[in-house]
């Protein structure tokens, strides 16, 4: 079917109690990957495309993919711009077909964030693209943006209020203790300020750096009001993985025996965290 927008599956998950899976893509084995996997499993799904992936394989290359994916199965599959920090690339995503679009603001000051973000929403709205928007900054590496442990902020629950008020955003990433990248230690989420803000804000909330968090913990911040997880470097580590493992074993240098391994390295990933995510046959 056509893409379909991340307001309606984050709506439908905040209203069953689960999580979509937002996994990043860069190129067609990771597309095929998520996509096949979330068909089998019927589960709604999310492909996250970040500036530095539209940079990579270009805008018209990452939408065709998408599209196609998208056509050749009855799950409804997303287009999502993942950390948008340049108003013309969120132009460009909304013209090229994208069904949402992520406003990345936490780095600037809480009004400054709002008026960006409200930006985005009188642009995208207006032609049926969803918003997403990220309130407290999360530590660690993704693409291109880096954040210093000094520079974390947790999100404050009134101000999540408030923010949600003002923006009309669709959806909201918090900052609750995850980090994007590998994690050095546990890591360690604060649940009693996600249930805070659940508790005084409707829209679907959404966990960034999902990767490396325990099985335990993805399952208790479901039941406390997560709907979207993002998943990146774990595809990542399955692709580099299974690469390495075929070209140190073999003298293979066919793309096809290289990228195929990988491939399904990377859909074991995905099949597992729909699972965790509660997402399976809810499409
Ligand atoms: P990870 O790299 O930890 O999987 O985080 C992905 C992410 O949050 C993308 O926005």
């Amino acid at each position: 079917m056509p893409l379909v927008t991340n307001k309606e599956v984050l709506d439908a998950a905040n209203d069953g109690g689960y999580a979509v899976g937002a996994f990043n893509i860069n190129n067609m084995e990771i597309v095929q990957s998520i996509v096949t996997t979330a068909s089998e499993m019927n589960a709604p799904v999310i492909l996250a495309a970040s500036q530095g992936a539209i940079s990579y394989a270009g805008i018209e290359y990452l939408e065709a993919i998408a599209k196609i994916a998208a056509s050749k199965t009855d799950t409804p599959v997303t287009l999502h711009l993942d950390h948008g920090t340049d108003f013309n690339v969120i132009l460009q995503c909304i013209q090229h077909g994208f069904t949402s679009v992520m406003i990345d603001g936490s780095h600037l000051p809480f009004e400054e964030n709002i008026a960006l973000t409200k930006r985005v929403v009188e642009v995208a709205h207006p032609c049926g693209v969803s918003v997403e928007a990220e309130l407290g900054r999360l530590v660690g590496v993704e693409d291109n943006i880096s954040v210093d442990e000094k520079d974390a902020v947790f999100t404050r629950p009134d101000e999540a209020v408030q923010f949600v008020e003002e923006t009309d955003v669709d959806s909201l990433a918090v900052a609750i203790g995850s980090a994007h990248g590998i994690y050095k230690g546990e890591p360690k989420l604060d649940f009693e300020r996600l249930e805070k803000i659940d508790n005084k804000v409707d829209i679907p909330l959404v966990l960034h750096g999902a990767s490396g968090i325990p099985e335990e913990s993805i399952v208790k911040a479901v039941k406390l009001g997560i709907n979207k997880i993002n998943i990146d470097t774990e595809i990542r580590l399955a692709f580099r993985d299974a690469v390495r493992k075929v070209v140190t074993e073999s003298d293979v240098y066919d793309p096809r025996k290289i990228c195929g391994p990988a491939r399904d390295a990377m859909k074991e990933v995905v099949k597992y965290k729909i699972g965790i995510f509660g997402s399976e046959g809810k499409a």
